[in-house]
Formats: structure tokens, sequence, C-alpha cells
């Protein structure tokens, strides 16, 4: 889902960057004479990725930041010059972000809520008819002013600042999406069936890591400790 969400991102930002979207009305790959957009992808995870592959090949002016070097160095391998790689602290978002004319947000720390790397007073100062797309909104969202909407009025506006904040963006793609969760879980669900689910979690330790509660007990630590539950190891329920 993050990569069909990755994907969207860009088109959907594109779009309202439209001025009937009440964007500032200017085409992401710019035409001869006229600059391409500034696209900003923070968070260089599966989302970010896909992001950047639609924006590279739109023709936009990409920037990039992720806390991975290793991450960012993977990224500057495969697309060379035609992308800017930026270590993310407050200061690198800050600077990135006042000159975007495009923000996506894909940041996640698994388990924890999204960290709001871009502030109120940022989204502030950003440019006029400027458009963020928060796909990290699922998990709080990674920008101060966003809160989730839906498709059927995806987009809200702050200090100017257009906010495409939709929580489940694959819907609007179902067909898409629907093949490729497919493609992604039929072989669980085949495990699952063929042997029962204690023992398809016991020889795939990924299935495992995905269980979240089991017989009444909270199975993920990081679930578990953000709603307040005692935390029990599916291990100790699998016998
Ligand atoms: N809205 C939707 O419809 C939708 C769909 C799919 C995924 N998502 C969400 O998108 C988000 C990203 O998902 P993903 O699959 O790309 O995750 P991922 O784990 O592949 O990537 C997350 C990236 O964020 C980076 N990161 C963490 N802290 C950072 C920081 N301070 N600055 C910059 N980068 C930082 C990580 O290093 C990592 O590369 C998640 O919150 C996910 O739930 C939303």
């Amino acid at each position: 889902m993050s990569e069909v969400a990755g994907r969207m991102a860009v088109q959907a930002g594109a779009a309202h960057l439209e001025k009937s979207k009440g964007g500032m009305g200017v085409l992401l790959g710019g035409v001869p004479g006229v600059p391409a957009a500034h696209v900003v992808i923070i968070g260089a995870g599966v989302v970010g990725t896909h992001a950047l592959q639609m924006a590279v090949g739109m023709g936009a002016r990409v920037t990039v930041l992720d806390k991975s070097v290793d991450r960012l160095r993977q990224l500057d391998l495969v697309f060379g010059n035609r992308i800017n790689t930026v270590y993310s602290n407050a200061q690198s978002v800050e600077d990135a972000v006042l000159d975007a004319d495009l923000v996506i947000g894909g940041v996640l720390i698994p388990g924890a809520a999204a960290p709001k790397l871009v502030t109120r007073s940022m989204i502030s100062r950003m440019k006029n008819g400027a458009v963020v797309v928060d796909v990290a909104i699922d998990q709080g969202g990674c920008f101060e002013t966003s809160h989730a909407t839906t498709h059927t009025e995806p987009t809200f506006v702050v200090d100017g600042v257009v906010h495409y904040c939709v929580a489940n963006m694959p819907g609007a793609v179902a067909r898409t999406s629907t093949f490729a969760l497919n493609n992604a879980t039929i072989g669980h669900a085949v495990a699952l069936a063929d042997k029962g689910w204690k023992q398809a979690l016991k020889d795939n330790p990924h299935l495992k890591n995905g269980l979240n509660v089991a017989h009444g007990h909270v199975t993920y630590e990081a679930v578990a400790l953000a709603l307040g539950y005692p935390y029990v190891s599916a291990d100790s329920l699998l016998g």
C-alpha cells in the first residue's frame, strides 16, 4: 500500500498545484524556459522512493530527506544527480520546505506516532499556494497542521498551503491496490489455511511479527505500550 500511496502522492500533489484546485498554478515538470516545480520528499522509505520515482519521471526538481544515510546513499546510486539527497534534521527540513512547491511526508517510526517534522511556523512561511501531501497521516501525520481527510473532501487550506491528508489513499485506486495487496498477502493466506495459524506463524517470523492480538493479549510491544495494555510475547502463546 505504501507503493500505491507513494506513487499517488505525486499525482495528487500535481493535481492540487493547479489553480482551480487551490494551488499556485504550477506545472510539475515546467516547460522549456520555465523552471520545474521543487518537490521535497521527507522520508525515503517505500512511500518516499515511489514518490521520488514519479516526481523524477514527471520532470520535477526533487529533494529527498531521510535520517538514514544508507538509504540516501542507495537512492543517490540509482538516481545520481537527478535528485538531491539531504540528511534530515530540523534545519534541513525547514530549508527544504520553505523552498518547496510540493512537500510529500512519508516518515515512519515503527509502532509510534509520526514525528511532527514540519511545524505550523514553517507552514505559515511556505509559498502561497504550495501543496503538502501528508501520507503519514494514518500514523498521526508529520505536519503539525494536518488532520485526516477522505476522498470526498481530500484537502483543506492552512495559511495559504493546500493540505492533502487522505488516510486511505490506495482506496481511490481500489483495483490496482487490491491486486497489489493480493500479490503481497496470498502466500500468508494460503499458509494460514493449510497449516493453521499457530504453525504458520511458527514457520514464518515475518508473519509472527505481524501478530497484534491473540487470546485477548496484545502481542505487539509498541502497540501495547501506546495503548497502555500489558505486552505478552507471541512466542509464549504459540506453545
Ligand atoms: N495515507 C495512506 O493512504 C498511506 C498508505 C500507505 C502508507 N502510509 C504511511 O506512510 C508512512 C511511510 O510508510 P513507508 O512504508 O514508506 O515506511 P518506511 O518504513 O518504508 O519508510 C519510512 C522512512 O522514514 C524515515 N524517517 C524516520 N524518521 C525520519 C525523520 N525524522 N526524517 C526523515 N526521515 C525519517 C525512515 O528512515 C524511513 O526511511 C507510514 O506512516 C505509513 O503508515 C499511508
